[in-house]
């Protein structure tokens, strides 16, 4: 077990983003700001997180409820982040080791920013260490006040004295505590500044005049601190994300056509020689393999797409798998829980949901395919449409291999269609078709001669 301890502040009203969401709850680069914490707080492998909810406190737990491990303080009212802090006591009184303090709004944290801040304030037997950054505009930051060139306290902007407001070296609002003496030197703060809050950064102060050594760590790039009080600094942080990702894919051996308007989320991966065109979206856990060509417009979400795939232009893509060699658009809807075979082919104005079409089995033209298990080979003629739901119930269709479905027909669910079996165009199947058969439904056709010059008014 690791002796490092993670403590998320997300409790804060968040006024500036004039949201009915939860602040933390806002997308960055296709994930929350709180999931781009909690992936920087990851690479700690720390042994506790704890995220302090508050404003909106139910709707911020009911986004991470997936998350295993994860444990809640709830601060009500909301006093300050000192108060924040001092929430997360229960979860953490008692232990040793090291409080690691992050922001629920600070996105761009480097993993590697954070081990440095931990070893070195473990290396210099620290009680705290604070990162803190040289910015041109330290406007609206606590900043630190030195004595001898050692840090001394912490000053709010609103507090600050004129000569206090010209220093550039602000608290970035992450911290590293020894957890020992963190939770009893909490409880000494007071409110008694321009906010009347509870401020964590006062700790410094009191540490000093305790005798405790407190650290700094000084960071290269200030931009990795930005942290999201408004929706202009919500798309500035989203842009340098976005070129971030598109520069490591990039270096990597992905082709990005136009590197302004591709947004490729942080978890997405991509192989090389892949063409990434202008306007693609690739969000979640979305992969894609190498040699792959994502025409432009095309938007792509929790997916894997293998090796060698064509998507042409204007496809939505959700929760779904896509096997090496397939063709997929334009214009194709791939609903979650699809899976389209190796060299498959779903051609424009289709739509799949919860759809498996097998191997090297063509939907080209204009078809709604539900509920549906499609073999391989299988030839879907254009306009076929699967009759899936019953105004009560979904029903499933299964087509399989080496059929062959003419155009304009109506799979009525529950049906099946069987090996090699053929169903003419036009057709409402509402019965089984056995295997090798030809399955016919459709008014027959009466030709009535010379019937036009008949019925012509003169
Ligand atoms: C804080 C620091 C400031 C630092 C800056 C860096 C304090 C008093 N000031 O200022 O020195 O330069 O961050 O960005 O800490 N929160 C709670 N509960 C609260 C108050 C805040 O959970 O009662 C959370 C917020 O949701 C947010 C974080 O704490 O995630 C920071 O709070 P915020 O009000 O944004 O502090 P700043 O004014 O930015
Ligand atoms: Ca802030």
């Amino acid at each position: 077990m690791s002796d490092t301890h993670v403590v998320i502040l997300a409790a804060g009203k968040g006024t500036r983003m004039k949201s009915a969401e939860p602040k933390v709850l806002h997308r960055a680069a296709g994930c929350a700001l709180i999931d781009h914490a909690l992936r920087a707080a990851d690479s700690l492998q720390p042994s506790t997180i704890v995220v302090v909810v508050g404003h909106m406190a139910d709707r911020v737990k009911a986004a991470l409820g997936k998350r295993l491990g994860l444990r809640f303080a709830l601060q009500e009212p909301q006093l300050g982040t000192g108060h924040a802090l001092l929430q997360a006591e229960p979860h953490l009184a008692g232990g040793s080791g090291t409080v690691v303090l992050l922001s629920g709004d600070v996105p761009l944290l480097r993993p590697a920013t954070l081990q440095a801040l931990v070893k070195a304030h473990t290396a210099r037997g620290a009680a705290a260490t604070v990162l803190t950054a040289r910015v041109d505009r330290p406007q609206g930051y606590g900043r630190i006040v030195r004595e001898r060139g050692q840090i001394a306290a912490i000053v709010e902007d609103k507090d600050a004295t004129p000569a206090e407001r010209e220093i550039d070296e602000i608290n970035s609002g992450i911290y590293a505590f020894a957890l020992e003496p963190l939770f009893t030197a909490l409880k000494s703060i007071g409110a008694t500044n321009a906010q009347g809050e509870y401020y964590l950064p006062d700790l410094v102060r009191i540490y000093r005049e305790r005798g405790l050594t407190v650290e700094t760590v000084s960071l290269d790039d200030p931009r990795e601190i930005m942290g999201v009080n408004s929706r202009r600094e919500l798309a500035d942080v989203t842009a340098i994300l976005k070129s971030t990702r598109n520069e490591e894919l990039m270096a990597a051996g992905v082709t990005i056509i136009d590197p302004a308007t591709a947004w490729i989320g942080s978890d997405v991966i991509v192989g090389a020689d892949t063409v990434i065109h202008p306007n693609v979206y690739l969000e979640g856990r979305t992969r894609i393999g190498s040699g792959c060509e994502i025409h432009a417009g095309v938007r792509i979400v929790d997916s894997t797409i293998d090796d060698g795939v064509v998507i042409n232009n204007y496809c939505v893509i959700l929760e779904s798998r896509i096997d090496s060699g397939a063709r997929v658009g334009p214009f194709a809807h791939i609903r979650p829980q699809s899976h389209i075979g190796e060299d498959a082919q779903v051609g424009n104005f289709v739509e799949l949901k919860k759809t498996v079409l097998g191997r090297r089995s063509k939907a080209n033209h204009l078809s709604y395919l539900g509920d549906a298990t499609i073999g391989e080979r299988v030839n879907v003629g254009a306009g076929t449409i699967t009759c899936n739901y019953d105004g009560t119930d979904k029903h499933p269709t299964v087509i399989e291999d080496g059929a062959f479905i003419g155009s304009d027909t109506q799979l009525v669910a529950p049906v099946r269609v069987g090996k090699g079996a053929y169903v003419a165009a036009g057709s409402s199947i509402v019965e089984d078709v056995p295997a090798g058969a030809l399955g016919i439904a459709r008014g027959r056709q009466a030709n009535k001669p010379g019937w036009v010059a008949k019925n012509k008014k003169k």
